[in-house]
């Protein structure tokens, strides 16, 4: 397999470690971005005793220009970007008739204009290249709406929207832009949910158990993969059989 050199946005997280872990593990060089240096160089240290070397890049996706800089930052460490996943994302739960103007801007400046821009950056040299590998972390709270969820459902089902139009866009370039859409995983963003209310979400899952974070890292080298190049603009539903859409 082509080695090729990848940037996962949020790689510090419980997904985004699974992904950076599997990508490593197929011979990509893999680096993700930071907003907190001590506990970026500890999680650092815990890759590297799993075997795994992950380049750390300062820089918050929600900002166009830090954005930016990352971009020219995993540049300088690695090379150019062949692998994008856009994966950095917050949650501020609350119902909309108590939702201020900031937990609405800060869900969606994280979770949906990080994807402007990190991708704006990157997608030139992709152009350029002819090849190209962009993928989308939704939610499946994305595609059903969740109680409590206003703005992250609107930032996630936004992500699916850019990555339909982005996809149209560079099919001539070698270019495929997909989102993967996990439901409820073990992850910490998920334990933070009050524990009354994750039991009955987790009673909703067919499959009788959240996710583990290594069940949505595989689908994402999925679409990484060199075969899959005829897939582009598809939405994966990854929930256990919470909600199956069409
Ligand atoms: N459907 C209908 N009613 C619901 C409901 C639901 N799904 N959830 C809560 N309610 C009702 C309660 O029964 C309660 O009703 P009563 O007042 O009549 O008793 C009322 O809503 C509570 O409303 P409040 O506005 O007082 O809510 P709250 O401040 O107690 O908290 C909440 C509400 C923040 C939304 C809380 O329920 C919560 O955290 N829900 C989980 C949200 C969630 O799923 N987040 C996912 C985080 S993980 C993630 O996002 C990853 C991913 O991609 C899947």
């Amino acid at each position: 397999m082509t080695s090729r050199i990848a940037l996962v946005t949020g790689g510090t997280g419980g997904i985004g470690s699974a992904i950076v872990k599997r990508l490593a593990s197929l011979g990509h060089k893999v680096a993700t971005n930071y907003r907190d240096e001590t506990k970026a160089k500890a999680w650092q240290a815990q890759m590297k005793a799993h075997g795994v070397n992950a380049a750390i890049v300062p820089g918050d996706v929600s900002s166009p220009e830090a954005a930016e800089k990352l971009v020219h930052g995993v540049e300088q460490q690695l090379g150019p970007i062949d692998i994008l996943i856009n994966n950095a994302g917050i949650t501020r739960d609350t119902t909309f008739h108590k939702m201020s103007a900031l937990q609405w801007q800060e869900v969606i400046n994280t979770n949906l204009n990080s994807c402007f821009n990190v991708t704006r950056p990157v997608i030139d040299g992709m152009r350029n290249r002819k090849w190209g590998r962009i993928i989308q972390i939704s939610s499946i709270n994305g595609q059903k709406g969740q109680y409590g969820q206003a703005n992250y459902a609107a930032s996630k089902a936004g992500m699916h929207g850019f990555t339909i139009s982005l996809a149209q866009e560079n099919a001539k370039f070698g270019i495929t832009v997909n989102t993967v859409s996990p439901g409820y995983v073990a992850t910490e963003m998920v334990m933070a949910v009050p524990e009354d209310v994750r039991n009955k979400i987790a009673a909703q899952i067919p499959v009788g158990r959240l996710g583990e974070p290594d069940e949505i890292a595989y689908a994402v080298s999925f679409f990484t993969n060199e075969e899959a190049r005829w897939i582009t603009g598809a939405n994966l539903a990854i929930n256990g059989g919470q909600y199956m859409g069409w």
